[in-house]
């Protein structure tokens, strides 16, 4: 019998309107357009405003609308959702669950995960394993954030990094050689202090003191996070690409996580892969979080051909990180 795969076949995203400008940003924190474009490489990210929709959710329900209008399925045949994401709209209920009664996905069981940046690939993780049980054959991923719910627009180690946005997978089982073909996760939780939002969890509930003393930001020591960033994301596609027998002339497409264009930059010397063979958005994005990588393929869709190879690769809080190597599933339509 021939083994089954897990496949891409339909990718939605979506961004809110709001363009938050670095004029913007150099207006209320030290900082200028000049230091921000060189130092991360990020020109304009998109903010979810109150007066446009509230909660990660709203971007989820507008990216699977995009995902039904391109690549026609019925959203009664999805069997499970799987929600990457550090901003869900509440504690509880989850984020997944919330999206897929306002799309129409009633017979999924639905879920939230929580691995910060490397969100879209952990949850391609855990949905091609109940695909390749043989149990499931359609599942919606969803990996986006809206960090800037949790930014301190007074922190310049900060504010000028993250945007809002969210992108889907719709994945289905295949015996077709496509799809998902390795991947290595992992995780060193030994030190949250580099990166971590200390407020609101179990430890420290919110209380006035946890506001008063800005729990609720997300903080970073931004040097160590960007090495550890840089040798994390080049280990683990070293790692795939040599038990998968890749080389640079083999890939045909590099996706990292948008956090900081010196990092991709340098993981992709490391990988010696041209610059032409990787996507990168993050000047009009910024850090989406886990949204980065799914609105990478949303945008270079049109590009992509069956069959193409493709590294993804995310880095982020926890620490999170992996890899994961597949071959795209379909031509564009
Ligand atoms: O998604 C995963 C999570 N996040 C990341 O991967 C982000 C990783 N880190 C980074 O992207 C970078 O470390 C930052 C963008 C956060 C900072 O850039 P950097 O080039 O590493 O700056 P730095 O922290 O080494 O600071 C260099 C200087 C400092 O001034 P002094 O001490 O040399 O006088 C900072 O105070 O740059 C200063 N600085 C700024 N100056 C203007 C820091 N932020 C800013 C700013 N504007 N926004």
């Amino acid at each position: 019998m021939s083994k089954i795969h897990a496949v891409i076949k339909g990718i939605g995203g979506y961004v809110p309107n709001y363009r938050l400008t670095n004029d913007e940003i150099s207006a209320t924190v030290d900082t200028s357009d000049e230091w921000i474009l060189k130092r991360i490489g990020i020109k304009e990210r998109r903010i979810l405003k109150p007066e446009e929709g509230s909660g990660v959710s709203y971007l989820a329900i507008k990216a699977i609308e995009d995902l039904k209008k391109k690549h026609d399925f019925d959203p009664l045949e999805i069997e499970a959702v799987i929600f990457g994401t550090s901003t869900p709209d509440y504690i509880l209920p989850n984020a997944a669950a919330l999206t897929a009664a306002k799309t129409g996905m009633t017979n999924a069981f639905c879920f939230d995960i929580e691995a910060a940046c490397s969100g879209f690939i952990y949850a391609l993780e855990i949905a091609e394993n109940f695909i390749i049980s043989g149990k499931y054959k359609k599942i919606i991923v969803i990996a986006g954030d809206t960090l800037s719910k949790l930014t301190d627009y007074t922190d310049r180690n900060t504010c000028p990094i993250f945007g809002d946005g969210c992108g889907c997978a719709l994945l289905e089982a295949t015996t077709e050689d496509v799809g998902i073909i390795d991947s290595i996760m992992q995780s060193d939780g030994s030190s949250p202090e580099y990166l971590h939002v200390y407020g609101g969890g179990s430890a420290n509930p919110t209380t006035h003191e946890t506001v008063d003393k800005g729990l609720h930001y997300i903080w970073q020591d931004g040097r160590v996070v960007f090495k550890q960033a840089i040798s994390k994301m080049v280990d683990v596609c070293n790692e795939i690409i040599k038990r998968n027998h890749l080389s640079p002339d083999t890939i045909d497409w590099v996706i990292p996580h948008q956090a900081n264009l010196r990092i991709i930059e340098s993981v992709i010397n490391w990988l010696n892969v041209p610059h032409e063979k990787v996507m990168i958005n993050i000047e009009k994005y910024g850090n989406t979080s886990a949204a980065t990588i799914p609105l990478c393929l949303w945008e270079w869709e049109p590009k992509l051909r069956k069959g193409d190879n493709v590294i993804l690769s995310a880095f982020g809080a926890g620490f999170t990180w992996g890899a994961t190597y597949l071959k795209w599933g379909y031509d564009p339509q």
